[in-house]
């Protein structure tokens, strides 16, 4: 069966060029990121992996843990980690799991045989510190993903697991977002005492809550 958002991930122990790797010890009260792509030594992959490296510090400030799958074997991710290096500028500083008999891919559905039969397709799953999967992508393998769109669905999942809000389309950090439509007018007369823009009574803005 599918894994949907809102399901709990599942767990899995697999080698990874960081060591051994029990999913659930190792996200345990923090937020992930497990993507797969579909194979070592190309092109795409390699621009892919050296941008997420780019990226470390940015999913290290928002708590996040970054985990790579494919079905190739631990010494192909070794060899292939130097030419990202060299290539993209920054090199592997996530663990890269080795899924070689594809039990996790299958598990999360990373495979999808009438695009190839054994290979990953480019899937992202971000999972919260609940182990709930909140966010699901898959892209086909020649299509390289956009990275800073995982960072921005972050923001935006953090911030609405903490506040009763949502984000409106191509929102980024620090913009407007629209009060919960859970949240009655009362209340949010309550939290939001200023005020907010209300174009429709169905569309209530208020400025990015902070904190
Ligand atoms: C790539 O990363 O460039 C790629 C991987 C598998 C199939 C096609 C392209």
């Amino acid at each position: 069966m599918a894994i949907l958002i809102g399901d709990t991930a599942p767990d899995f122990e697999l080698d990874s060029t960081e060591g051994p790797i029990h999913f659930y010890d190792y996200i345990e009260g923090h937020w992930a990121v497990l993507f797969s792509h579909p194979k070592n030594f190309t092109p795409v992959c390699t621009t892919e992996l050296g941008y997420t490296a780019k990226l470390k510090p940015e999913f290290d400030k928002r708590d996040v843990k970054v985990l790579g799958l494919s079905v190739d074997k631990l010494e192909d991710h070794a060899a292939w980690a130097s030419d990202i290096a060299e290539t993209q500028g920054t090199a592997l500083n996530f663990p890269l799991l080795a899924d070689t008999k594809g039990e996790v891919a299958r598990k999360y559905d990373m495979i999808h045989p009438n695009a190839d039969n054994t290979l990953t397709v480019r899937s992202v799953f971000v999972i919260g510190p609940d182990k709930k999967v909140k966010l699901k992508i898959e892209y086909p393998a020649s299509t390289g993903r956009n990275f800073d769109e995982v960072i921005r669905v972050i923001d935006s999942l953090q911030l609405t697991a903490k506040h009763q809000v949502a984000t409106p389309v191509n929102w980024k950090n620090g913009e407007d977002v629209i009060i919960a439509g859970s949240v009655n007018n009362e209340a949010a007369k309550l939290k939001y005492p200023e005020g907010w823009k209300e174009p429709k009574p169905y569309l209530r803005i208020v400025p990015q809550p902070r904190g």
